[in-house]
């Protein structure tokens, strides 16, 4: 019977202490944790995409190389994530077939078009701002290889961070266009960003039993405030405007309130509906496929080297 090692896993999460890939778990951790080591791991891949686009036209040989270094960083995040997920079980190959064929989400922040240079800097400052605020708490995550994962992933999402605000910085000592652009490119990623975090905490449906089972340490409305609390004074010093008319720092509260993002518009977008979906997914489609030869070469010289090694 599982009684006994039901318990024991009970035990394991109560004590805050780590649950490891042999250890029994209950179906629907190891489920749940697939869904978002995989969800996860997809964003970081996809997320290559807006970004990658201005590799080739950084304005200078210092941004180029800063830019390459940290999408580089994004492919290398994706990998150590599908390696969590394959602890679980998972398969690689059929983690990837599946985003391709629509059949697991990734973020929708991803979806949303990079047309200025401005847009660089205000995803390092908002959206690797916003995955630390999610991410942090993850270090202490029930499942020992995606916490540990975590941690050296927060490391690298905090220099792409700053490289985003001083990007930013340097673009406001600019010209007026510069500004114009950097506060344009606030105004269409601010909502966006928040969305990030997930559905408010009455309809967002896995938070009870995540946070139960201690895989997620706190709601999604819980970090969608800490991350706007963090992003106001930042947004101040580089002067620029936060397009939220009801947002104010809250006394009693003692922090800011904020405006309620479109939820529908979240929901297109987790749909498929987003104004860069199609694009994202099939450019990942096609590099898979192109890669293909890739895997074979690796595959037929690993076969070899296990020959080798056995004979
Ligand atoms: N984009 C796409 N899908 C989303 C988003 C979003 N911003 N927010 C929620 N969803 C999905 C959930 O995956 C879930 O779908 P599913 O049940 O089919 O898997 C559904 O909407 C309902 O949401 P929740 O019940 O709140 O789901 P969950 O408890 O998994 O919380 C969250 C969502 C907060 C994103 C969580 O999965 C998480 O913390 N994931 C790890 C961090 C992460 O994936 N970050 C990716 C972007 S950051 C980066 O890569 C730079």
């Amino acid at each position: 019977t599982a009684e006994p090692l039901q318990r024991q896993f009970d035990d394991t999460i109560a004590r805050d202490h780590r649950v490891e890939p042999r250890d029994w778990m209950p179906d629907g951790y190891r489920r749940t944790l697939i869904r978002q080591i995989a969800q996860h791991a997809h964003s970081e891949i996809i997320g290559m995409q807006p970004e990658g686009d201005w590799i080739t036209r950084a304005p200078s040989l210092r941004r180029k190389a800063i830019l390459f270094a940290k999408v580089q960083d994004e492919a290398g995040h994706g990998l150590y994530l599908y390696s969590a997920a394959e602890t679980l079980g998972a398969d690689r190959a059929d983690l990837t077939e599946r985003l391709i064929e629509g059949r697991q989400k990734y973020s929708s922040i991803f979806n949303y078009p990079t047309p200025t240079y401005a847009d660089v800097g205000v995803i390092g400052w908002f959206v690797d701002g916003a995955a630390i605020c999610n991410q942090v708490p993850l270090c202490r995550s029930s499942f020992g290889p995606y916490a540990r994962a975590m941690v050296r992933v927060c490391k690298e999402e905090s220099f792409h961070q700053r490289q985003g605000y001083e990007l930013l910085l340097t673009m406001m000592r600019g010209t007026e266009g510069q500004r114009a652009m950097v506060q344009d490119a606030v105004d269409r990623w601010w909502w966006p960003s928040l969305m990030m975090f997930g559905p408010p905490d009455g309809d967002s449906p896995n938070s009870a039993q995540s946070m139960a089972w201690k895989i997620k340490r706190h709601t999604n409305d819980e970090l969608r405030q800490r991350f706007v609390d963090m992003t106001v004074p930042q947004a101040e010093r580089l002067g620029v405007r936060l397009p939220d008319p009801e947002l104010r720092w809250n006394e009693e509260r003692g922090r800011h309130d904020f405006g309620t993002p479109d939820w529908s518009e979240l929901q297109r977008v987790i749909a498929g509906d987003g104004p860069r979906n199609a694009e994202r997914v099939s450019r990942r489609r096609a590099a898979h496929e192109d890669g293909a030869w890739v895997r074979e070469a690796a595959s037929a010289y690993a076969a070899k080297q296990a020959a080798r090694a056995a004979g």
